[in-house]
């Protein structure tokens, strides 16, 4: 039970950091793009003002003052193109030639290229005489580069992410385990304190019970009243007994019954339970069916399991009105073992069907028929099954019954000696 509470922390921790991780990584990631793209933009922005300076528009015609080695101002990866006020282009430099129309927008403009993508900005040309637009410049600049540093940005974080995950799944592992000592210390010292208060509880229960037992071994001597306060006190006292063994057995259920060295022959347990039961059905009018056909084997505590079956069979025959039928089958499918109590009673609604394992749980006192029970016996017949590397489950239809399987791994008959 702790390992599994152990691991679902561990796994929201890991969940949580990771989650945040990724979200701080793409932050980073952003505020890098956004920066590179902004530096480039400033880039070309001057490249183009420092080209808008020098050129002049003559009667459509376009000058480049000489001092104005362009070739040697522009990058390999960069192109220039001057256009006149109609937005025809006018002339390329550089070895990224855009044949795409002039869009004027004051932002950076993004293209894709077949091989890469393209950010160009568009400078207007201002006139030195009159101070009015004589025609526009459009500088580009391939993305390779900026895609390159972003490729490796994007490695280093993605490394660096799962690193980090590998750390803190180690530390995340020391830590949970430091974390859920004391909570296993303190359940351990609260199962003790069940089973020791319930072992404790036995001898008074009994001198009750013997006491109140030799009481009743003279009736006639005593006034009709008193016989049933101490008939009263004998049934109460029983049923403590029961509780406080439910509870024992509940509180030891953790310590694992060696299976290797029990074999048990199934088909018997349930063939003794049901010749048990058979007087109880009998005399409530239920129809008591089996089919177990040959013997099957399992690795287990043979007291366990038939404390498992009779608390199913007993069930099906407190909660099945005259008339009704509980069936017992078992039936070996691969290497499980799989037995079903089927019953025609008064069945379990859907939303009680989780509950019906739960420690005292009990239907509402109006449906149930058998107002004797505590509440444990199906507590109990799951932790049996779990000890036993098994499940038991439960399907039910209000008002037309119950079927409880159990699965159990077998052993097969030469692995083995019969109990
Ligand atoms: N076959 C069944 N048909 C209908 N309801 C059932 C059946 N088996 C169990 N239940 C419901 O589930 C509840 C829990 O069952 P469980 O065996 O744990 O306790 P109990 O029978 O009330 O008492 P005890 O501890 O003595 O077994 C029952 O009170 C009953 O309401
Ligand atoms: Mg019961």
């Amino acid at each position: 039970m702790f390992a599994q509470i152990r691991w679902r922390l561990l796994l929201s921790y890991l969940t949580v950091f990771t989650s945040i991780l990724v979200i701080f990584a793409a932050g980073v990631r952003l505020l890098f793009a956004r920066s590179l793209t902004q530096q480039l933009t400033d880039r070309l922005t001057a490249l183009g003002q420092g080209a808008a300076t020098n050129a002049e528009f003559d009667n459509g015609r376009l000058k480049v003052e000489s001092d104005f080695i362009v070739q040697q101002l522009i990058h390999k990866n960069q192109g220039l193109e001057w256009f006149n006020l109609n937005q025809k282009s006018i002339l390329k430099q550089g070895n990224i030639g855009l044949n795409l129309p002039l869009s004027l927008s004051k932002s950076p403009i993004q293209f894709s290229n077949k091989n890469f993508n393209i950010q160009a900005v568009v400078v207007p040309i201002i006139s030195n005489d009159n101070g009015k637009i004589i025609g526009y410049i459009r500088v580009s600049q391939s993305l390779e580069e900026v895609d390159e540093t972003l490729t490796k940005l994007d490695l280093i974080l993605g490394s660096s992410i799962i690193i980090a995950l590998i750390f803190s799944g180690f530390s995340g592992v020391i830590l949970t385990r430091q974390a859920m000592q004391p909570i296993e210390e303190s359940f351990q010292r609260l199962k003790q304190f069940t089973a020791d208060a319930s072992h404790e509880l036995r001898s008074p229960l009994m001198a009750i019970k013997s006491n109140a037992a030799v009481a009743l071994k003279y009736p006639e001597k005593m006034r009709k009243s008193d016989v049933e306060k101490f008939q009263a006190i004998v049934s109460a006292a029983n049923q403590m007994t029961h509780l406080t063994e439910d509870l024992l057995l509940l509180a030891r259920s953790e310590k694992k019954c060696d299976r290797r060295e029990n074999s048990v022959n199934l088909t018997a347990i349930l063939s003794n339970l049901l010749s048990l039961y058979q007087p109880e059905a009998t005399a409530k009018e239920i129809d008591l069916k089996s089919e177990t056909g040959e013997d099957m084997y399992l690795l287990g505590n043979a007291g366990q399991l038939t404390r498992l079956f009779a608390n199913l069979i007993e069930n099906a025959l407190h909660y099945t009105l005259s008339g009704g039928t509980v069936e017992v089958t078992a039936n070996l499918v691969r290497s499980y073992l799989i037995v079903s109590v089927q019953d025609t009673g008064a069945g379990i609604a859907p939303e009680h069907i989780k509950l019906v394992f739960e420690r005292f749980w009990r239907a509402d006192e109006s449906r149930s028929y058998w107002k004797g029970g505590s509440g444990l016996g199906l507590a109990i017949a799951k932790t049996i099954a779990q000890n036993h590397g098994g499940s038991i489950t439960l399907t039910s239809q209000v008002g037309v019954g119950s079927c409880f399987t159990v699965r159990l791994p077998s052993v097969k008959i030469s692995d083995n000696s019969q109990d």
